[in-house]
């Protein structure tokens, strides 16, 4: 347990009968527990809405309203899903089982309790929910500092918010697996994380930048990958964070790396971004059109900077989904038709994952 958690768990007992409460309480307390009462379902919900709440042992009859309706409301709240919940049936009572599985259940006890059984289950949905807790609160907080980063730039609008849409539409368009989308939508809110890290002077600076105050800019691939290393669940962000200014032809930074040893994923996050920047409105310049922005990112693939396979993928995307205004499935089965099983321009997941281990490597 570190310094952060309260001295002992929570645990809340939701029964209407007072002996079946009595002896969960009894049971839980020898364990150390601190534990609250609840006689229904209405004042289970005040209680959660005004305590913090480590596992909640929750009856499924009681009258008013149900265990399973308790339940679903719990784990519909964006502020309560975490919080476990066991439920208490009578034993073989398999409808009730599957009713609480549902109703987003995590764990069954039957009646009469089992001190050894109630014992295990509860010291590890605590255990497992404060772990979650520890997760979810460090990527609120990445994201409240990507938030940050991006109020401080007055350049860029809802960027973010436009690379994570058009990210996860581009990943589905390629037919990347579930994993990759996902790091490629974290990757919109996450690339320029390291800009925290950037002086105003140079991060805000209106005309053109001196040498020392780029290589001060460039430093921000590399302080975004450090603030993100730690967290376990971003690991697969990382080549994204590192390498989106990594150039084709080995004229990009960090590492100068050259073709195939670019991140895939890094590679695709790069084309969105780009293409977001042209085709929005900034101080310095207008917003291009879909198909000038196109034109302008194949003068630079021409020139080496970006996989030209890619580049293609990329424009029929554009060129489907925005300029003739195609839905995303649409354009899946009219690019899978005009590909007919060409696979030099397939990014299949077996370069994905090859890609993966450059990135690891380098990164
Ligand atoms: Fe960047």
């Amino acid at each position: 347990m570190n310094r952060f958690e309260p001295e002992c768990p929570r645990i809340l007992v939701v029964d209407d009968h007072p002996s079946s409460r009595m002896t969960a309480v009894a049971l839980l307390s020898v364990e150390g527990y601190e534990v609250i009462e609840a006689d229904s379902g209405i004042s289970a919900l005040e209680s959660v809405a005004s305590l913090s709440l480590d596992l909640i042992l929750l009856d499924v009859m009681m009258p008013g309203m149900d265990g399973f309706e308790v339940c679903r409301r719990l784990k519909e709240d964006e502020h309560t899903r975490l919080i476990p919940v066991i439920f208490i049936t009578a034993l073989n009572d398999r409808r009730s089982r599957l009713r609480g599985i549902e109703a987003g259940g995590d764990d069954f006890l039957t009646k009469p309790f089992d001190q050894l059984e109630l014992s295990a289950r509860v010291k590890s949905l605590v255990r497992q929910k404060r772990l979650n807790e520890d997760l979810d609160h460090a990527e609120q907080v990445l994201l409240s500092i990507a938030r940050t980063v991006e109020s401080r730039d007055p350049n860029t609008g809802d960027h973010c918010d436009r690379l994570i849409q058009r990210g996860e539409a581009f990943g589905k368009f390629l037919k990347l697996p579930r994993p990759e989308i996902r790091n490629l939508m974290w990757g919109g809110y996450l690339h320029d994380i390291g800009k925290v890290g950037i002086p105003d002077s140079v991060l805000l600076k209106r005309g053109k930048l001196s040498n020392e105050e780029w290589e001060t800019m460039r430093q921000h691939v590399i302080i975004g990958e450090a603030i993100c290393r730690p967290l376990r669940t971003m690991r697969g962000v990382l080549p994204i964070i590192r390498h989106h200014h990594e150039r084709w032809d080995g004229s990009g930074y960090p590492d100068k790396l050259v073709g195939r040893e670019i991140p895939v994923l890094a590679q695709i996050f790069q084309i969105i971004d780009i293409y977001d920047a042209l085709t929005s409105e900034r101080p310095y310049k207008v917003a291009f059109t879909p198909a000038e922005s196109l034109q302008l990112m194949q003068e630079e693939t021409d020139k080496g900077w970006r996989n030209p396979d890619l580049m293609h993928q990329f424009a029929e995307f554009i060129r489907l989904t925005e300029i003739e205004g195609k839905s995303l499935a649409e354009a899946i089965k009219e690019n899978d038709q005009s590909q007919n099983g060409d696979a030099s321009t397939d990014l299949s997941e077996t370069e994905v994952v090859q890609n993966s281990k450059v990135s690891s490597r380098v990164g």
